[in-house]
């Protein structure tokens, strides 16, 4: 079965990626993990579809597990659902002994990833992601966290997972937007470390190709990355922003689920793009390339009429790189090849954002 380690001393865990894994979690989990209970926290959407299958495996490995599920969406990632999550725990009876299991997207990963961070001080969690943008992004690296009204991903820990079991076959039931979405985050590692995966995302989006093996390449650049940046001090993850800074203001100025991220971010990374052309020499054809491959998968090109570029400033001047005057950009100078900028001003982001609209 195809696996990638990350590296990162006591830290250390695998991720798993094919097919039909679903049904091998109980054993695997039995295997790593000396725990008889646990918890598998998932969300209104993917319990109908896959909880039955996690509990059975479990169950069939001599861990007695308890569902517990929060209402589907990004307002599920909130202090009241940890809170809510860890006194389900708490009245089960579940100890220090116990783990838990992360089973859905992004949301429910860096949800259940904190809460199993904090259960007791922290006991072991093994994510299981089920949209393409978990399985190559955010159930990667050890992120966790939930949003306050204050803005996202504000509270949370670094913590790694003990396992992540990626089963691309959950892909299938994907609502066709939330799939596409997260082709963006694929393009991203495209574009800062592999230009050659280019060419894999075409055969997929034409119905040829392995999805095993896209997820694959992804959680190897993701993970390559976190290896030497784990806490994101040197720089190295930042380049993992690629697209994020202008992307993130579209997100916010849409509000918030109008655009989806993926599609908000492949607009920020086509401004990007069009900024490494103008300032550090990435060929206008590799912009034009960039685009191409956005829109062959349906993804947005330009900026909807009804985002004003003021709105869109005006989100970012509440990110605090912003406040403190230091822009720190991520550039290309080639697809495959990029970097920390310090050298991108307001003006340019500017001219960048209203170029989205051409
Ligand atoms: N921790 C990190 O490093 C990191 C990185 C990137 C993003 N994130 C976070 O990830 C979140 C977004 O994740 P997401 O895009 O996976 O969103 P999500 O978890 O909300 O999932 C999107 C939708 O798909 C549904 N769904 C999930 N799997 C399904 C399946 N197999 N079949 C049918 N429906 C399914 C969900 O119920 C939801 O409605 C954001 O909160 C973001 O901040 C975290
Ligand atoms: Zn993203």
């Amino acid at each position: 079965m195809p696996s990638v380690h990350v590296n990162l001393a006591d830290r250390s865990y695998d991720i798993v990626i094919g097919r039909q894994l679903i049904s091998s979690i109980g054993d695997r989990a039995a295997e790593l993990l000396n725990c008889r209970r646990c918890a598998v926290v998932t969300d209104s959407h993917v319990a109908p579809l896959y909880a039955e299958a996690v509990l059975r495996s479990l169950t069939e490995n001599g861990i007695d597990p308890i569902l517990i599920k929060v209402p589907a969406g990004e307002t599920s990632k909130s202090m009241s659902a940890v809170e809510d999550v860890c006194r389900q725990m708490i009245l089960a009876g579940l100890d220090r002994k116990a783990f838990l299991i992360a089973l859905g997207g992004g949301v429910i990963g860096d949800l259940a990833g904190f809460a199993a961070s904090i259960f007791l001080r922290g006991i072991p969690f093994i994510q299981v992601p089920t949209t393409l943008l978990s399985q190559v992004d955010s159930s990667v690296g050890g992120k966790t966290g939930v949003n306050t009204p204050e803005g996202k991903n504000l509270l949370g820990t670094f913590s790694q997972p003990a396992l992540v079991i990626a089963d691309v076959a959950t892909l299938h039931t994907l609502p066709q937007r939330v799939y596409q979405e997260g082709f963006a985050e694929v393009i991203k590692h495209a574009a800062i470390r592999d230009a050659s995966m280019f060419e894999a995302i075409i055969d997929i989006a034409d119905g040829q190709g392995s999805l095993t093996e896209l997820v694959k390449r992804n959680v190897e650049i993701k993970a390559r990355i976190v290896e030497q940046d784990e806490h994101e001090i040197t720089g190295e993850r930042a380049l993992l922003n690629f697209g994020h800074t202008i992307g993130h203001a579209i997100e916010a100025s849409a509000g918030y689920g109008e655009l989806f991220h993926g599609e908000a971010i492949a607009l920020g990374m086509i401004a990007a793009a069009r900024l490494s052309s103008e300032l550090a020499g990435l060929p206008p054809a590799a912009v034009s390339q960039l685009e191409d491959l956005f829109k062959r998968i349906d993804l947005p090109t330009r900026l909807p009429e009804n985002i004003s570029t003021e709105i869109i400033l005006d989100h970012m001047k509440h990110d605090k790189k912003f406040s403190e005057g230091k822009i720190r950009f991520i550039l290309l100078r080639a697809l495959g090849d990029a970097f920390v900028s310090h050298d991108v001003s307001t003006e340019h982001i500017t001219d960048a954002i209203k170029g989205l609209r051409f």
